[in-house]
């Protein structure tokens, strides 16, 4: 499902952020994706989803190239991708219903089939009772699941979350991994990055990166 070959990243001469990275992940896989601050972790999921692109190596994802594809195809990878991505904010002047609605109207669904697949997005994240509620009066846990809804509602066979327990106590952060571990219990293929080794799940794949390279290659 997704294959990195050999990839390095180099944002500048001397800003590489990737090193000579290969590893697979298999269809419904888990997988966390660890390593310090500065380690490579948020270049390598936006590599997954054509946000950056390899300056040596391959990234394939379901069997397409990313260095290769055409700007054109980048919107029909996305859609098979679930991203929680950091710099992807919740809409704050509407409901969560309406920000779980927006992927669905964007591509083409009637305002009625939005909203029962968004109320079913966010009744999987246990949050349907405040489907009207504004995003700012949620608690960070609880925004963080608003995001897992938003992205899965296109129902995406990938979800790439990059540290979305970030900033939530371990109470919160618990509820998030339970979400993400609810979608990739039904098939879903999900990659997870954390900074936080204890956020690590002792039964999962764990890829460690630090300084750009792979430490164990499982
Ligand atoms: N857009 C960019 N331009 C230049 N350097 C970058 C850019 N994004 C990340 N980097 C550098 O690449 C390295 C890896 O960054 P990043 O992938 O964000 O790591 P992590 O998510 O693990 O903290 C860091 O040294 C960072 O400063
Ligand atoms: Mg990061």
């Amino acid at each position: 499902m997704i294959e990195f070959r050999n990839v390095s990243k180099q944002y500048s001469p001397d800003a590489t952020a990737l090193r000579d990275v290969s590893f697979t992940v298999a269809k419904g896989e888990l997988v966390f994706l660890a390593g310090p601050s500065g380690a490579g972790k948020s270049t390598l999921l936006k590599m997954i989803a054509a946000v950056e692109r390899p300056s040596a190596g391959q990234v394939i994802v379901n069997g397409q190239d990313i260095a290769r594809i055409k700007p054109a195809a980048v919107p029909f990878l996305r859609r098979n991708l679930g991203l929680i991505f950091q710099q992807q904010r919740l809409l704050t002047d509407r409901s969560i219903l309406a920000n779980v609605m927006l992927p669905l109207l964007v591509t083409g669904a009637s305002r009625g089939q939005a909203e029962q697949r968004a109320r079913a997005a966010l009744d999987k994240v246990g949050l349907l009772e405040r489907a009207h509620a504004q995003p700012l009066a949620l608690s960070g846990g609880e925004q963080q699941r608003v995001s897992i809804a938003r992205a899965i509602v296109n129902r995406p066979q990938v979800i790439l979350a990059d540290e979305p327990t970030a900033n939530l106590d371990r109470a919160s952060a618990n509820q998030v991994l339970d979400a993400l571990k609810a979608f990739h219990s039904v098939g879903v293929t999900c990659l997870i990055s954390s900074h936080d080794e204890q956020m690590l799940d002792a039964a999962a794949r764990v890829i460690h990166l630090k300084q750009g390279q792979l430490e164990v290659t499982a």
